[in-house]
Parts: structure tokens; sequence; C-alpha cells
């Protein structure tokens, strides 16, 4: 295990298995029909891959990329989400779910949801690695989660600090050291 690890929540074979279940449950509910999972980059590509390739529908991918400042401090900006971008392709009359790393206070899913919604999917559904249900302030509909999490920041399986730590095959929590250099000894 790496330094600045504190703890692994959920291991490389944890991660897979639930994976792999709740690409069954997808599977079963969208038997006959073909399904577009939609990621948002870059947090859900770990994700959305091993999702897909578990999946037994026919499946479309695409991909888009938010800039969401939801993490500020300030308050001034919170909740403050665009798209940086857009899809490759219309989602009219499709099977949509969006794929998501986390669900955390809400705002970039619903967020998303609205916009998409707007372009006239036929469904429209939320499945996320990790829900952390505590902090949400906004309300949206988590169709599929693989893991509920406790308020503690993560990283690995697409999740990230700083950028560093997407590819962990696991899922960990930091060091709060390395979170709050300023407060380390
Ligand atoms: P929300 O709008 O507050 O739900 O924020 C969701 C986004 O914040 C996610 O897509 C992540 O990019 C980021 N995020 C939230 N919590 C964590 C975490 O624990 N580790 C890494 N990124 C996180
Ligand atoms: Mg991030």
């Amino acid at each position: 295990m790496i330094e600045n690890i504190e703890r692994v929540l959920f291991t490389e074979e944890q991660v897979s298995a639930r994976v792999a279940e709740v690409a069954a449950e997808i599977s079963e509910k969208y038997r006959g029909r073909e399904l577009k999972l939609i990621g948002v980059l870059k947090g859900s590509v770990f994700f959305l891959t091993a999702l897909a390739r578990a999946i037994t529908v026919p499946v479309k991918i695409d991909f888009l990329a938010i800039s969401s400042f939801s993490g500020r401090s300030d308050g001034a900006a919170q909740g403050m989400v665009r798209i940086a971008k857009d899809l490759d392709d219309p989602i009219q009359d499709e099977d949509v779910l969006l794929v998501e790393d986390i669900v955390d206070t809400g705002f970039t899913t619903r967020y998303l949801l609205q916009t998409l919604a707007g372009r006239g999917p036929r469904s429209l559904g939320i499945c996320t690695l990790l829900d952390r249900s505590v902090r949400r302030i906004v309300q949206v509909p988590v169709d599929y989660r693989c893991f509920e999490i406790p308020d503690r920041f993560v990283v690995g399986c697409g999740l990230d600090y700083k950028q560093l730590y997407r590819n962990l095959g696991y899922i960990a929590v930091l060091n709060r050291e390395m979170m709050n250099p300023e407060k380390s000894p």
C-alpha cells in the first residue's frame, strides 16, 4: 500500500465484486434494450469502463466534462457547475444512465440531470460508484450505488486528490495530515 493512505475502505476485489453485482442489476433492468452510459470526466472513467464491460445489454458510451465549484469553502460559488466539454452525440429517445464517481452534496448530479433531461432521453437514471449521502445538500434520485461511504475524503478507482491516485484499484481514505499539511507537526 502506498504512503499517505490511512486505510483502505474497499479492496480491489470488493470493488470488482460489487461492480459485477450492479452491472447484473442494470443488465436485468434494461434487458432487450440498448443503454447509453454517460461518464463524467475524469473521475468516472475507471468505474464506467469496468461497469460497461460487465453489462450484458448493448452499450454505447459518451463523456462530458464539468467544472465545479462545490468544493470551495467561501460558499459564494457553492453548487455552481458548468459543462466544460459536452457530449459528442444527442441522447434523444435513448435510455441513458449517468455514471458518476461519487454523489456528495448532489449539486453536480442535479445540474447534470436537469441538463440531460432537457434533451429528451427516453429514460434517465443515475449510477454512482460511491454515495456519501450524509453530506447531501440537494436531493437526487440515485438508482444504482456500489457503496455508501462515511464522511471522509477518499481516493482511488477514479477519484483524485490534486489529480493523483485515480489509478488505485482500491478505494482509500487519505491521511488527514496529507489533506491539511499546515496542521501537521
Ligand atoms: P458534488 O457536486 O458535491 O456531489 O461533488 C461531486 C464531485 O466532487 C465528484 O464528482 C468528485 O469529483 C468530487 N469529490 C467529492 N468528494 C470526493 C472525495 O472524497 N474524493 C475525491 N473527489 C471527491
Ligand atoms: Mg476531483
